[in-house]
């Protein structure tokens, strides 16, 4: 299909994926013609431009749908790669609402962030409730990842290998993993995605730690100590979820993106949101697209981050107003799918 040519109504060629692009979305919802997408913006800077994904919402919403796949150049599952999905009995692999995503954005030839192989959330009540001993654990935990890492070999391009796995006073978080097999499994997680997709990129995932503080001075010298260990970690994510708008302080986050990378690790924005309160409207979308305009601007200076992904695009879909009213309107698009000012942020700090 890539490549093959269609003819418009007036005579000139215009590539296939284009077309099939134009025809998912309505007019109002592409950028103006002549106008670069998101993505394209992206592309420019170097930064793969991303959204969470949910896969009702492209099987359902054909606005939701067009949008995606006109503006966005990478998509994460936002939870049909969790364990509680993908693994929900013993033996038992689920793979088809994360394939539907992997498809979308093949099709659409999007980067897909595979999120997460190992976390205290989300963990389905055989594993959690099991009475597993240590060698059970270890071999569970390392056929999970072979087996899910294996299927999507060559298509999912970063890993969230290991997600939060830090309280915030810095402490490794008792959990399933941590109780039963003890601090090595986030080494031994690695290692297997690695084994598992040798070109896949591998990432530690956390929120909470942007600023500093005794949260990212403990996630940094794990990662040091992987990285001197010679475990196979290419990056740490920053999940951004800003809870609190008038916290944001762009220049401690430029601090802590650039010791992350001194350290040779590659830096991202895996999760980004910001929470604002009713009214959600007038000068807070304003400061909400300050915000989202300090964080890329913090991306693009940074000696290494070229990923930058929202938690999902349009508020229509956010898990911050489904888990955290009355705290909403955290995305770059509007729950009609007009862009906000976030939007034209983004577009400015890519520029
Ligand atoms: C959230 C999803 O957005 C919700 O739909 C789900 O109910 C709970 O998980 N940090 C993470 C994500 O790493 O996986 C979480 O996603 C949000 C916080």
């Amino acid at each position: 299909m890539r490549g093959k040519r269609f003819v418009t109504r007036a005579g000139r060629p215009v590539a296939a994926v284009a077309v099939l692009t134009i025809g998912l979305v309505s007019p109002a919802l592409a950028a103006p013609v002549g106008q670069p997408t998101l993505r394209q913006l992206g592309d420019g800077a170097g930064i793969s431009i991303g959204s969470a994904v949910r896969d009702y919402a492209i099987q359902q919403d054909s606005r939701y749908a067009g949008l995606l796949g006109a503006q966005y150049g990478m998509a994460t599952p936002e939870n049909e790669m969790k364990w509680a999905t993908v693994h929900p009995w013993p033996y038992v692999y689920n793979y088809g609402p994360a394939d539907d995503i992997v498809s979308f954005a093949v099709a659409h030839h999007m980067q897909v962030r595979g999120h997460t192989l190992v976390w205290y959330q989300q963990n389905p009540t055989w594993l959690t409730n099991g009475a597993f001993n240590r060698s059970q654990l270890i071999a569970i935990l390392k056929s999970h990842i072979l087996n899910v890492v294996g299927h999507y070999r060559g298509k999912v391009s970063q890993w969230d290998v290991v997600n939060e796995a830090f309280d915030d006073h810095g402490h490794l978080r008792h959990d399933v993993w941590l109780d039963g097999i003890g601090p090595d499994y986030i080494a031994m997680a690695f290692r297997w995605a690695h084994q598992a997709d040798p070109g896949a990129k591998l990432y530690y995932n956390d929120f909470g730690f942007e600023e500093g503080g005794a949260k990212a001075d403990a996630i940094y010298s794990m990662v040091a100590g992987l990285r001197a260990q010679g475990v196979p970690i290419d990056g740490v994510g920053f999940q951004m979820h800003i809870s609190d708008p008038d916290d944001f302080n762009s220049a401690r986050l430029a601090g802590e993106m650039a010791r992350f990378n001194r350290l040779g690790l590659a830096v991202a924005v895996t999760e980004m949101d910001v929470w604002l309160r009713p009214p959600g409207a007038g000068p807070m979308l304003d400061e909400e697209a300050g915000i989202f305009r300090g964080a890329l601007a913090d991306c693009r200076s940074a000696a290494d981050c070229h990923t930058f992904v929202t938690w999902g695009f349009t508020d229509r879909y956010s898990w911050v107003s489904e888990t955290s009213p009355p705290d909403g309107w955290a995305l770059p698009f509007d729950s009609n799918y007009a862009p906000k000012p976030a939007v034209g942020a983004i577009e400015a700090a890519l520029r």
